[in-house]
């Protein structure tokens, strides 16, 4: 029997951290044939994801450019994925979450009418603008998916109330299944900078910050309040791997440059970013992959945003959503750091998002789908 061509298609340093456990499994599976095609919407922190999970993409379409527009990468992507759909002729692409490659790339399944998987399906905050333009994209994404695979309950409900096609399977998210390659007690950090950091003498602090709506404003009181933290706490260390874009990369250094106790670095690898978070006292971000692997480290999380799709943690007790305020930030950073009760409240490891099976369950239903196997997985159940 032919084996069924299944494409993952992804672009961003996340999407890539969270596929890339998916795309092993895929290979592993007696039935498909995994493919893989990059539309390099990030280089440098894709390729990093690319070598740590020893992946090796069949397509790359290198789209990505400096300071680079919505439109841009969603032509380019639309573009370029012509000739590979043309080229690979898959049975199936899946996309992961929420990016414009996600969109850019079921948009492309659709004109070439191959079904689409959406990997990390129904999360939602029900406001158009934030995040943006994420919110936007995986509403579109879920309209256009055959198959949606949603991490969670609540994510699945969200889908089941907007009444869309398509199967929808629970299935935890894939990011648990990655921490399973990358966290280890025994781990040493490549980077002399962050083995050299006293976790024992010192809290450390994680920090990332990214968002397109925290641009501007947003971004600048998110570092002064960082900047007023470690002012205030020597005995606190900040380490904050800025990430590659210039509107973050002026941001942070114009503010945080020169204070002894931030550590800014380039973006680090995935495997030191998790064993990193392991070691730490807390996390502070705006990221969406950092509210599910930090609870499952049993870290608490702030969020540095007005809202989140990843009510769990917080339901949990576990994450905290601080919004974008400069004095929220410092109050409430600065509580934990002082608390010790309110610190142990936050400080238990959880795990909503995931029991690191989501791969198996994925493949699973693809088997599923092409009546490769009778039975639908059964549901992940946090
Ligand atoms: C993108 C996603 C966002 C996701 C984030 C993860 C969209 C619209 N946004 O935002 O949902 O949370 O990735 O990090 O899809 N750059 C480099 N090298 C890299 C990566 C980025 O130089 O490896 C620089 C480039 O100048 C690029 C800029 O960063 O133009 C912005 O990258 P882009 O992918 O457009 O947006 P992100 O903010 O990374
Ligand atoms: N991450 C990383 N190196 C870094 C910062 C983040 O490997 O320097 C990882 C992090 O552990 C998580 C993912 O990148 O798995 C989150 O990506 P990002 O915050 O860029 O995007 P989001 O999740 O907000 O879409």
């Amino acid at each position: 029997m032919t084996k069924k061509r299944i494409m993952s298609v992804f672009g961003t340093r996340p999407e890539a951290i969270k596929m890339a456990p998916l795309v092993k499994a895929l290979a592993e599976r007696e039935g498909f044939e995994s493919i893989c095609c990059l539309t390099g919407q990030h280089r440098e922190m894709l390729d990093s994801v690319m070598q740590i999970f020893k992946l090796e993409a069949d397509y790359d379409l290198d789209i990505m450019e400096k300071s680079q527009t919505l439109s841009k990468i969603t032509t380019k992507t639309l573009l370029g994925m012509e000739q590979v759909i043309a080229e690979a002729k898959p049975d199936l692409i899946l996309v992961h979450g929420d990016t414009t490659t996600t969109f850019a790339g079921a948009l492309s399944a659709f004109y070439h009418q191959v079904p689409v998987g959406h990997v990390e399906a129904g999360l939602r905050t029900f406001d158009k603008l934030s995040p943006f333009p994420e919110e936007m994209n995986r509403n579109l994404v879920g309209k256009i998916a055959d198959l949606h695979f949603s991490p969670t309950l609540a994510n699945a409900e969200n889908l089941r109330r907007e009444q869309l096609a398509g199967e929808i399977f629970i299935t935890g998210n894939t990011v648990i299944d990655a921490m399973k390659y990358t966290v280890s007690d025994e781990f040493k950090f490549t980077d002399p900078k962050l083995n050299e950091l006293d976790f024992e003498g010192k809290k450390v602090i994680v920090m990332t910050c990214h968002r397109r709506e925290n641009y501007g404003e947003p971004m600048a009181a998110i570092m002064r309040a960082v900047r007023r933290l470690a002012e205030a706490n020597p005995d606190v260390q900040i380490v904050y791997p800025v990430h590659l874009s210039p509107v973050v990369q002026n941001a942070a250094h114009g503010e945080l440059d020169g204070i002894a106790n931030v550590l800014l670095t380039e973006p680090v690898d995935v495997e030191q970013m998790h064993n990193l978070m392991a070691r730490s006292y807390l996390v502070l971000t705006d990221s969406g992959g950092l509210q599910e692997e930090a609870p499952s480290l049993g870290k608490p999380v702030l969020v540095m945003r007005k809202e989140t799709e990843r009510p769990e943690a917080i339901a949990a007790g576990t994450a905290k959503l601080l919004g974008v305020d400069e004095e929220t930030i410092v109050t409430e950073t600065q509580r934990l750091l002082d608390d010790p009760a309110a610190y142990e409240q936050m400080a238990k490891a959880v795990n909503p998002y995931g029991d690191g099976n989501a791969c198996e369950r994925i493949c699973d239903a693809i088997a599923w789908y092409f009546g490769l196997k009778a039975e639908r997985p059964e549901d992940f159940n946090a």
